[in-house]
């Protein structure tokens, strides 16, 4: 892991993914029946940027709500997980959540955000450090979801927290989201926890607000894996040809964003032309949402155990705290 010096008090690990993964899957993902462009590609600069504001829309209920849970249950979150915590967060972005708990926790060993958009996690890093001076900051830029390696740094005492709010996990598959909570698993070892957010089932008139906002800042989102693969790949894709287009498939569980062709266009990528039928889509995202159970369930065929659920009055959203099973 490429280490960098940010003056004395910030040292940022470098794991962040080649530009050939963004190309093979952008190319794989155009072959295929069902077009598709992995949502992670979604988060360069701008497009984190982007998430944010998202995150500050009145039809996007998730972030107030969650922020609302933990902020009502802090000190029963915190009462559970101890003091000593080394704090491991996955796609940290702003680090909105986190500073809930960096006001609560006591002694903590060090903080870890790991995110794969290295601008936006320096910058957040560097906030944090200002913020919280004696709190040792190790920012690792990774994709969370493949491999990489701790910051040598760490205490291997620690009781390990993975903090995963913002329901990520719903961007995953199912089988996709057991896989990684296995991995997470062996990231805790038995004394740590995971504290993760769950989006929860609920009206999907509801849902389909928040995917689709007044203002068109989740259009924005979504076009942005375009204009990123114009830039970084010198792709030719027209902005203005696709619209987005998001909505809950109750069958599958799931909000669906898709970019739908307004017209039979091809478009060129590295040498490569595909062709885009008008009235064609490219799926972009799945965002699952769980009931309580059906994500116990899952987290129990990963080899995890639910402790404690808190929930807002409404039963929107969820933050739940889980433990290695037995
Ligand atoms: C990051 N993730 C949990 C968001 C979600 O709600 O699935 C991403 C997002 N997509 C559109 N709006 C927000």
């Amino acid at each position: 892991m490429k280490k960098s010096g940010l003056g004395k008090k910030l040292a940022f690990y470098d794991n962040k993914p080649k530009n050939d993964e963004f190309l093979n899957a952008i190319e794989n993902g155009l072959e295929k029946t069902q077009k598709e462009i992995p949502c992670k590609f979604l988060y360069d600069e701008r497009g984190s940027k982007l998430f944010d504001k998202i995150c500050t829309l009145d039809e996007y209920y998730p972030t107030r709500t969650e922020l609302h849970i933990m902020h009502s249950n802090i000190d029963d979150i915190a009462h559970r997980l101890g003091d000593h915590v080394l704090l491991i967060e996955y796609g940290s972005g702003s680090s909105l959540k986190t500073r809930v708990l960096l006001d609560r926790l006591q002694n903590l060993s060090g903080y870890i955000p790991i995110d794969i958009s290295g601008e936006h996690l320096l910058h957040t890093a560097s906030e944090i450090k200002k913020q919280y001076p004696d709190l040792p900051v190790h920012p690792v830029c990774a994709d969370y979801t493949g491999k990489y390696n701790l910051p040598e740094i760490v205490p291997p005492d620690a009781r390990r927290v993975v903090y995963f709010p913002g329901s990520t996990i719903g961007n995953f598959h199912p089988e996709d989201a057991a896989e990684f909570l296995r991995t997470i698993s062996t990231v805790i070892h038995n004394n740590g926890f995971l504290l993760i957010g769950v989006d929860l089932k609920k009206d999907p008139v509801i849902l389909h607000r928040a995917y689709n906002d007044r203002q068109g800042v989740t259009a924005l989102f979504n076009l942005n894996s375009l204009v990123r693969a114009n830039r970084e790949l010198g792709a030719n894709f027209r902005t203005d040809l696709f619209k987005h287009y998001a909505f809950f498939n109750p069958t599958l569980g799931r909000v669906e964003m898709h970019l739908i062709s307004l017209e039979d266009q091809k478009v060129h990528i590295n040498g490569t032309t595909f062709a885009i039928a008008q009235g064609e889509s490219i799926h972009t995202e799945c965002s699952y949402k769980y009931s309580v159970n059906e994500f116990a369930e899952l987290a129990k065929n990963a080899g995890l155990e639910v402790d404690r659920v808190w929930m807002d009055e409404d039963k929107m959203f969820s933050v739940q705290l889980l433990r290695a099973g037995l």
